[in-house]
């Protein structure tokens, strides 16, 4: 019989991640649609794992597996379909989906805005807009008020760093702009967008006289380390790489009255509107100063792929270097900056090899559970993800699933390590080498 201590908290939440353009199925009205049929994705998303019409199945599903959580996210292109016209179907569709997740004692983590826009929204500018913050408000507020009251977990936003440096500066995502000063103006809207949508869900909530919500979001968050740490420009690549991914944008949210970034970029006065931090994180970097270090693409870095402990690093199908300390890492630098809870929001291995996922799950889960010890905040983990799904420009090949999807049948096959990760969730606790051994 083991201690309590080490237990996780019984309030932890326990999960899986998913968003709505990555597992529904024929979201036909967002952007990234057009971008599909326009050829430049390794496959198009078609029926993805028809989760629209199947979410009862995958909610039956996280159950089996003991999950106390989910995340997911509203297709904005559904429920809002054209500027300022509600599709009444979509947004009965989604308080469904809540509903669904209640019986089976899921806590819902709803994300707002996970990558994907409405055509019309695109067609106008996209971020780029300044009336983009404005629309996304509208949105927010309608989405709080028909979900309202019954949701505490609210994520405005996933990853402003990859959406933005894909599709404003490496153009590999839509709209496809080569420019840093259109990432720039996307990044301060959205900033402006998360703002809004902050004290609107706020608002709604205290008009319906509802229970206070949390509303935060999920930042794409690397591990950098300088390939060479004598080397002063590696140690800067390193670093300025580690910063514009981690803390640009979050410092734009949760800062205090002089911090240097916010009021040069004119976020003037005390903000705090992050309830808490959630952060996907998936892997290191170790990075060398790169030849072109002033090229945007670049980041002032590079990933130095001969370098002995990226050749020796356990790797995911995408060549992703593994490296479980960076999440306790990530996390415990999070709080210390802007001191508030932690909720690991994506963490996940796109593999082949069930035991390789079995490992990754327990190794990162180990030092979530050290930063607990240590008296942080951390108050949940959500896999990436629950089924093999799309992923965005490289398509199908990649598997990040617990749940395996026959593409022809759809039927879902459950692998190993969804098992071996049920057990966590159901006890609270990790299994020692020896019990791993056990779980099959
Ligand atoms: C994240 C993203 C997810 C998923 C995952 C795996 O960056 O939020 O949508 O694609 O990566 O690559």
């Amino acid at each position: 019989m083991r201690s309590d201590h080490n237990k996780f908290p019984q309030t932890f939440l326990w999960g899986t991640a998913t968003s709505s353009h990555q597992i529904e199925g024929n979201n036909q009205a967002n952007d990234w649609w057009d971008w599909e049929q326009a050829g430049k994705t390794g496959d198009p998303s078609g029926i993805a794992c028809d989760s629209y019409r199947r979410f009862e199945e995958d909610f039956d599903i996280a159950q089996k597996l003991h999950h106390n959580a989910h995340r997911l996210s509203i297709e904005w292109s559904r429920v809002e379909p054209r500027m300022g016209e509600w599709d009444s179907e979509a947004l009965r569709h989604y308080q469904q989906v809540l509903k669904a997740l209640r019986r089976r004692a899921l806590e819902p983590i709803i994300t707002l805005h996970h990558f994907t826009n409405p055509q019309w929204f695109s067609k106008v500018g996209g971020w780029e807009n300044p009336h983009a913050p404005m629309w996304f408000e509208r949105y927010a507020t309608k989405i709080a008020q028909i979900l309202g009251g019954d949701v505490e977990y609210w994520i405005t936003f996933n990853e402003q760093n990859v959406l933005c440096y894909k599709g404003y500066i490496e153009g590999e995502w839509p709209p496809g702009k080569r420019s840093v000063r259109a990432a720039y103006r996307a990044t301060l809207h959205i900033a402006q967008a998360h703002i809004r949508a902050y004290n609107a869900i706020k608002s709604v909530y205290v008009a319906g006289g509802w229970k206070v919500p949390q509303v935060g979001l999920a930042q794409h968050c690397l591990h950098a380390v300088p390939s060479n740490p004598s080397s002063w420009r590696d140690r800067f690549a390193a670093w300025f790489r580690k910063f514009m991914n981690n803390y640009f944008f979050l410092d734009l949210l949760q800062h205090d009255q002089y911090a240097w970034l916010p009021m040069l970029l004119g976020f003037g006065g005390k903000m705090k509107t992050l309830d808490f931090v959630g952060i996907n994180y998936y892997f290191r970097e170790i990075i060398q100063s790169a030849k072109w270090a002033l090229h945007p693409v670049s980041l002032a870095g590079e990933v130095d792929t001969a370098h002995p402990e990226y050749v020796a690093c356990k790797k995911n199908d995408l060549n992703w270097c593994i490296h479980p300390p960076g999440i306790g890492k990530v996390i415990r630098e999070a709080h210390e900056r802007y001191q508030v809870p932690v909720i690991i929001t994506e963490n996940g291995i796109c593999t082949h090899d069930e035991q390789l996922r079995e490992e990754f799950i327990v190794q990162h889960l180990q030092e979530v559970k050290r930063c607990i010890d240590d008296g942080l905040p951390v108050f949940g983990y959500m896999h990436w993800s629950l089924l093999d799904n799309f992923e965005w420009s490289i398509g199908y090949s990649p598997r990040f699933g617990l749940v395996a999807i026959d593409p022809t049948t759809q039927n879902r096959t459950i692998k190993s390590s969804a098992w071996v990760y049920a057990d966590i969730c159901k006890n609270y606790e990790l299994p020692n080498a020896r019990d791993k051994d056990k779980i099959s």
